[in-house]
């Protein structure tokens, strides 16, 4: 056995279509490769899997009856996808610098990387495919969100492009390439807002009136689908403009905030080519699509307006 394996697994945001994916609407979300999640497995010297996670003060024994648990949920796929009567003692270590709870895919980074980890520790190293990977992480991803869309374990375990459709009976889930480096910022708001909430809230409006609903979730998907085509010819100028409409069109379903809007005027006025909400909106973060060089005055932009926290990512 090795003496030590470590894997890890990048954040994710949403670059395009929040909200209209939950009805049929394409989205488009991309890894965020400079915050990451990790995973280190060594031999243990007491029985069983145990589990370490230093940041959150955690240390516990992994049990297979432990189904709601993530990670020994994650452990025991393994396990049960090699056909081993037992895992052999470990100590599996996980840290990440994804900030958690902030629609940035931590949960399914952490997963993804004990995963590949453990695999590799117990010498089934030749099963890690991607879709492997992204399928148990899927399954992971299940215990806390119930129904998961799927973009998560798929960005953060593929580390591209995802675009993704919702649809019966399978999701159309697509990675694909950028043609050209694109620098992002993530701003954090540094309000919290519970994306189940705003969903419902959505919800009650397309209810009330479905007709002007309608017409805004395909809205979206037009610029997604447009979006895909500017990522995938390297159009960084047009992706601007597109971030700017499908910023406007959230405006319209109300899922913005004064917070989120004085943060893309600031990308914008220090030179963003675009700059929108992303993810669940009323809150959490936002992106800017910057030139190349010009991360360091944009950023200090969004500070100086309020943001929490920032994070620059390079999307190859
Ligand atoms: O903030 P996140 O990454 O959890 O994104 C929420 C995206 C929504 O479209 C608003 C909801 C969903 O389930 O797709």
């Amino acid at each position: 056995m090795p003496l030590s394996i470590t894997a890890t697994a990048p954040g994710k945001v949403i670059l395009f279509g929040e909200h209209a994916v939950v009805y049929g609407q394409p989205a488009i979300a991309i890894p965020v490769s400079q915050v990451r999640a990790r995973a280190t497995v060594v031999a243990g010297r007491q029985p069983g899997v145990r589990l370490f996670a230093p940041d959150l003060g955690v240390s516990k024994l992994l049990r297979e009856e432990d189904r709601d648990d993530a990670l020994a949920t994650a452990v025991y796929l393994v396990k049960a996808a090699t056909h081993l009567p037992n895992l052999p003692d470990m100590i599996i270590t996980v840290g990440s610098d994804i900030p958690i709870a902030s629609g940035l895919g931590s949960g399914a980074a952490i997963a993804a990387a004990a995963i590949r980890a453990v695999a590799q520790f117990i010498g089934f190293g030749h099963l890690l495919s991607n879709e492997w990977v992204s399928t148990l992480t899927y399954e992971v991803e299940k215990i806390h969100h119930g129904t998961p869309s799927g973009i998560d374990n798929t960005v953060v375990t593929y580390e591209q492009p995802v675009y993704f459709v919702r649809q019966q009976p399978h999701n159309r889930i697509e990675t694909f390439a950028v043609a050209q480096p694109l620098t992002l910022l993530v701003a954090d708001t540094g309000v919290r807002s519970a994306t189940k909430r705003v969903v419902g809230d959505v919800r009650q409006q397309w209810e009330a009136d479905p007709a002007t609903f309608d017409a805004l979730f395909a809205a979206c998907g037009r610029i997604a689908l447009a979006a895909r085509q500017a990522l995938e010819a390297g159009d960084a100028g047009r992706l601007g403009v597109l971030m700017q409409e499908n910023q406007a069109v959230l405006e319209k379903m109300t899922v913005s905030s004064a917070e989120l809007e004085r943060l893309v005027a600031a990308a914008l006025a220090a030179g963003a080519l675009g700059a929108k909400l992303s993810g669940a909106g009323r809150g959490g973060n936002m992106i800017a699509l910057v030139r190349e060089g010009e991360e360091t005055a944009v950023s200090q932009a969004l500070y100086a307006a309020g943001a929490q926290n920032v994070l620059t990512t390079v999307l190859r």
